[in-house]
């Protein structure tokens, strides 16, 4: 470092004090801004479903380096026992196995790998013994994989803000005197919904933020058939010009907003994007553009049963991307679909970017098309690929 610094003064012949002095506070402006990059490096989260056999990604067929952070999703709840099926424990056992010897050839990227418990019956965090004994449940579960760390995704502890608080802060003890099998400290993380009303009678997010290393906010499922009977979007980057009111809230970049107002950190914010969509049923199919009159039956759809001759490459549908949601809907006679594709996948992923978010995270990495057998892109992957590319 000193030597650029000699032979430019030598050859200048300017006062030596004061390009060093300059230069100096230049290089140590750049050491910093290098090293808060390194330990604020963006992450692709991603959920991975491993509860049923027809949602399983072939072993052969996963690509470590798509995502930072890989959570197994979901164990369930046994009383304050964390439990899981056969089936997943044979899964899990076996990615961790294929991911050590993948990774080998070092892609400068460390990936984590947690478990999430879904929702079940939460009635043990009234008593704070109980609470012990589900904190070692988990801890047994995670050390009999050699996993990374743990997800809370609580849907939703509506009236109980102070027991989840109190939860988190209870797991997060424990898990700052113990190490994981790596010789590291176990990772904390919570899935959070990002609706207004759950999160003021839900969420002491300012806490929360302190608590865990990331959130994983579920910015998707904003809009669904049958909360409210009329075409909208899951996961709106902005309102579009027919929501009022309420409306207005039901979007990510309001949901992010209002995260940060709250005062979570910005770097532990990870925005959801769902790799699926709903299904809506209009009722006159002449109506077909937003907030149309839909049947109220709910079918959720994934990104890899919609992407081909089914549905959107059929030359019946229409598609249009929306100038102002920025996220596309398509239809076909009585069908209307709300569905992520690569062009939203894109601005949203830029965005994220742009403001400096922690990153980005997948619900669920399995409705990809990951061996490009549906969507024919010559690509595996395509969506994750997206984040993959930008997101770093
Ligand atoms: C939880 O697991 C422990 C150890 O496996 C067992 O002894 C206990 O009975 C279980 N409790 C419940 C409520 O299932
Ligand atoms: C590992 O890296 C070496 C050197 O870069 C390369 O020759 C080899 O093919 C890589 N192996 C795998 C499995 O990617
Ligand atoms: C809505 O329409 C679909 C397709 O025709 C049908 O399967 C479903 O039963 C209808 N739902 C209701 C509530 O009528
Ligand atoms: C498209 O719709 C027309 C008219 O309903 C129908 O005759 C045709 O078979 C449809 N094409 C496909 C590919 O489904």
């Amino acid at each position: 470092m000193t030597h650029p610094i000699q032979s430019y003064h030598r050859k200048r012949n300017i006062p030596m004090g004061f390009f060093q002095f300059f230069l100096l506070l230049f290089s140590i402006i750049i050491l910093i801004i290098k090293n808060s990059d390194q330990s604020n490096q963006p992450k692709r989260v991603c959920y991975l479903l491993a509860e049923k056999p027809e949602h399983l990604i072939p072993i052969d067929q996963l690509k470590f380096k798509l995502c930072t952070d890989w959570i197994f999703s979901f164990a369930h709840l046994n009383g304050y026992n964390v439990t899981i099926s056969p089936l997943m424990d044979d899964y899990i056992r076996k990615v961790m196995s294929s991911s050590t010897t993948t990774t080998t050839n070092k892609t400068n990227v460390e990936q984590n790998f947690l478990i999430s418990i879904g929702t079940g019956d939460m009635s043990f965090v009234d008593n704070p013994k109980d609470i012990e004994k589900f904190i070692d449940s988990i801890i047994q579960l995670m050390d009999r994989f050699s996993l990374d760390g743990f997800d809370l995704d609580w849907e939703f502890p509506e009236q109980r803000k102070h027991q989840f608080t109190r939860l988190l802060r209870m797991i997060r003890y424990r898990f700052q005197h113990k190490l994981n099998n790596h010789g590291k400290q176990y990772l904390l993380s919570v899935a959070l919904s990002p609706n207004i009303y759950i999160v003021e009678t839900s969420y002491d997010i300012r806490s929360i933020g302190h608590l865990v290393d990331f959130v994983n906010l579920m910015t998707y499922d904003f809009h669904s058939p049958n909360t409210f009977p009329y075409t909208n979007f899951n996961s709106p980057l902005y309102a579009n010009r027919l929501d009022k009111l309420y409306f207005e809230y039901f979007n990510v970049n309001f949901a992010v907003n209002y995260m940060l107002q709250l005062g979570l950190q910005r770097q532990k914010l990870m925005v959801g994007i769902p790799f699926y969509g709903y299904k809506y049923f209009l009722v006159n199919q002449k109506f077909h553009n937003l907030y149309a009159l839909s049947n109220g039956t709910e079918v959720s759809v994934a990104f890899n049963e919609i992407c081909g001759r089914e549905f959107l490459a059929d030359p019946n549908t229409t598609k249009i991307f929306d100038p102002n949601s920025k996220v596309p809907y398509a239809y076909r006679n009585f069908e209307w679909i709300t569905y992520d594709d690569y062009e939203s996948i894109t601005i949203k992923a830029q965005w994220i970017m742009d403001n400096h978010l922690g990153g980005s995270m997948t619900f669920p990495l399995n409705y990809d098309d990951y061996d490009n057998q549906k969507c024919k892109t010559n690509r595996n992957y395509p969506l994750q690929s997206i984040l993959y590319d930008i997101i770093n």
